[in-house]
Order: C-alpha cells, then structure tokens, then sequence
C-alpha cells in the first residue's frame, strides 16, 4: 500500500503551524477556565476531534473533565446529510456545569446546532465551542452558544474539502499530522466541505 500522504493535493497547514496555532487557543482557553468558579466540561465531538482535543487539553493548565459524544452527519461522502445524529452520548453529567465543545471543524453549522441544543436540554449553564478549524463560507446554521459561552477557532479554512490532523475522508486520512487538500481524483462527488 502507499502512504496517507499520496492522497494530497496540497498542504495547507504543517504540523509545526498547527502545533502553535493549538498553542494559542490552548492559552486563551486556559484564561477563561481558570476564571471560572468550577471546573468545566470538555466535550469533544467524536471521531473528527480526538487528535485536536488531546493535543489542546494537555497545554491547558485548568481544573477540567473530559468526555466524548459522537455525532455523525456526514457518513462515507462529501455531502453533509443536513441531519445530524447523536450516535454516543455523554458520561459525565453536565448540569450546571460550563461545557466546551470541541470540534475539528464547523462546515454548516448543523452538527453544532443539534449538539448545543442537546447539551442545553441537559442542563448546561453555559455553552462554548473551540474549533479547530472554522468554514464560514459554508454554514447554513449560525452557531449559538449559551450563558456566557464563547467561540474559539484555530483557522478559517477556505471552501475546499480539507483531510488530516481527525478530519477524514471515507474515515481515511485522520492520522496525517497536517492538513491538507484532498486530491480530486481520491474522491467522487465533487461537492465541497
Ligand atoms: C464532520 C466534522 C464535524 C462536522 C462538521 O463530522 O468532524 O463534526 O462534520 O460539519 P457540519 O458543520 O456541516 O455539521 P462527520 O459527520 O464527518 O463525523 P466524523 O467526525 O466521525 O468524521
Ligand atoms: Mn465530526
Ligand atoms: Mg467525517
């Protein structure tokens, strides 16, 4: 078989910017944590998120839980199904706690929208997200935080279907420590996210 590597068109982040992008957001997350009378809750958002929230959390020096949900939208293509589905739910109770949701990117906004509103009806007080990757060029749902919650982003990614560092294509590509832009003849439908 040939590398993961052979599949990029280009790469739009390395691994070094990433390493110090995360270490930026990382202290601006850890002012606002430390600030807070409680620990908070990091939700990260499964599969597309574990290599940012681990690298994020262990640069923030702040009392915190950690937990996954799973929530699916886009399956084995290209295309957001625009229905998102909570496949895997929290562990930790988040009632009244401050909850920030991790994510590797925010396409439509509608994997958000569907979790906020879950986490609201569990009792969160508050509601942040940090994203490690933001495409505003393609939302069609504003994300709405809760309480005093705030949104955190790494990079503004242009509108093209990017792979690497927990993004995935058919749920290949997630393990390159960089990102990059798939190479156009790697996928079939030609449509963006
Ligand atoms: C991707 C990505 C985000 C979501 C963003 O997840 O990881 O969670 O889509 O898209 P949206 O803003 O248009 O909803 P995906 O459904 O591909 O699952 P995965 O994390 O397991 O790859
Ligand atoms: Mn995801
Ligand atoms: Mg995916």
């Amino acid at each position: 078989m040939v590398s993961a590597e052979a599949g990029i068109d280009r790469v739009l982040w390395t691994e070094a910017e990433v390493a110090a992008r995360v270490g930026d957001v990382a202290a601006e997350l850890e002012a606002d944590l430390r600030a807070l009378p409680e620990p908070a809750v990091v939700v990260g958002v499964a599969t597309g998120a574990f290599l940012f929230l681990a690298d994020l959390v262990r640069r923030v020096d702040a009392p915190l839980a950690v937990d996954f949900v799973r929530v699916e939208s886009y399956g084995q293509g290209t295309e957001s199904s625009g229905k998102p589905r909570i496949t895997a739910d929290l562990k930790v109770d988040v009632a009244g706690k401050h909850v920030v949701v991790v994510e590797d990117i925010v396409d439509t906004g509608n994997t958000l929208s569907c979790l906020i509103a879950h986490l609201e009806k569990k009792g969160a007080s508050s509601i942040s997200v940090c994203t490690f990757l933001d495409k505003p060029a393609r939302r069609k749902v504003n994300v709405q935080l809760v309480g005093d919650g705030k949104f955190y982003s790494g990079f503004e990614c242009p509108d093209c279907f990017v792979v690497g560092y927990g993004l995935d294509y058919a749920e290949l590509y997630r393990n390159l420590p960089y990102v990059g832009v798939l190479k156009p003849e790697m996928y079939t439908k030609d449509s963006g996210n």
